[in-house]
């Protein structure tokens, strides 16, 4: 049986990415920050008690980390694929002013937050789940990026932290693959998709629905040549 983790799984990509994998046989160990408020995914994981765990992670927790590394070990001893999902864009595409994010708006701490949350905690994340990994078959790490982040597409206009935040984390893809790489453990980063999600929001090219299945075969698909690439959902490169 598949064991695999996601964080942010309660609403979005995340919350999509846990209907299509409690189809398979898969143990999904499904996290979010509000267990309590997360309707969707408590009611799946009713419909599926045996396969389905919903456990509490805020990725930007330090003590909610080691909390939820406790938790997994009481249902498994291994790990087979990580997704780090969870993300911020704060005000989604839709109200790019909520970003606080235009030149001459600029203020320290909600950039900080962005890339604390986008950036930093797929790493720590990774790094309490690096036991895990180690005992887990063909295991993955995927670091759910965007191409906003990728510099060679980047011309003109920028919103400064997400962007930035998705190009920092790639860089955290590449280091994780190479430290992980003699584990047997890969790591990608991927772009899912312009989705139609709260963060997308009603403008995206996609919908869940017509993404999640392509992006589902590019993450299943990774080989340990691909670890340290970054990868569009339909499994082509997408440039740095
Ligand atoms: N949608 C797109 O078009 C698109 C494009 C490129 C990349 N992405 C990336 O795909 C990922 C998922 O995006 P989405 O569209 O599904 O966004 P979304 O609908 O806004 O969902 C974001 C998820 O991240 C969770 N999250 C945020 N901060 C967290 C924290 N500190 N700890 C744990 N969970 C946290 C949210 O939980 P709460 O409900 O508790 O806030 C929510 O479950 C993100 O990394 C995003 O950058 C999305």
């Amino acid at each position: 049986m598949r064991r695999i983790l996601i964080t942010g799984s309660n609403r979005g990509i995340g919350l999509a990415l846990v209907r299509h994998y409690v189809q398979t046989d898969a143990l999904i160990l499904a996290t979010c920050r509000r267990p309590g408020a997360a309707d969707e995914l408590q009611q799946l994981a009713a419909q599926h008690a045996d396969r389905v765990k919903v456990l509490q992670l805020d990725v930007i927790d330090a003590q909610s980390i080691v909390g939820c590394v406790d938790e997994v070990r009481q249902h498994t001893d291994g790990l087979d694929m990580l997704v780090n999902n969870a993300g911020i864009l704060p005000g989604g595409v839709d109200d790019r002013d909520a970003n606080i994010s235009h030149l001459g708006d600029l203020e320290a701490d909600a950039m900080l937050q962005v890339f604390r949350v986008n950036s930093i905690s797929p790493v720590l994340v990774t790094q309490a789940f690096v036991p895990l990994l180690r005992n887990g078959t063909d295991a993955r790490v995927i670091n759910v990026s965007s191409d906003a982040g990728s510099i060679t597409m980047r011309s003109n206009g920028c919103d400064y932290s997400y962007p930035a935040s998705k190009a920092a984390l790639n860089m955290m893809t590449r280091c994780l693959a190479g430290d992980l790489r003699a584990d047997g453990i890969r790591v990608i980063s991927v772009h899912p998709g312009f989705i139609k999600t709260d963060m997308g929001g009603v403008n995206a090219t996609l919908t869940l629905d017509q993404a999640i299945p392509s992006l589902v075969q590019t993450i299943d698909g990774i080989t340990l040549g691909d670890t340290g690439q970054f990868f569009n959902w339909d499994g082509k490169k997408v440039d740095w």
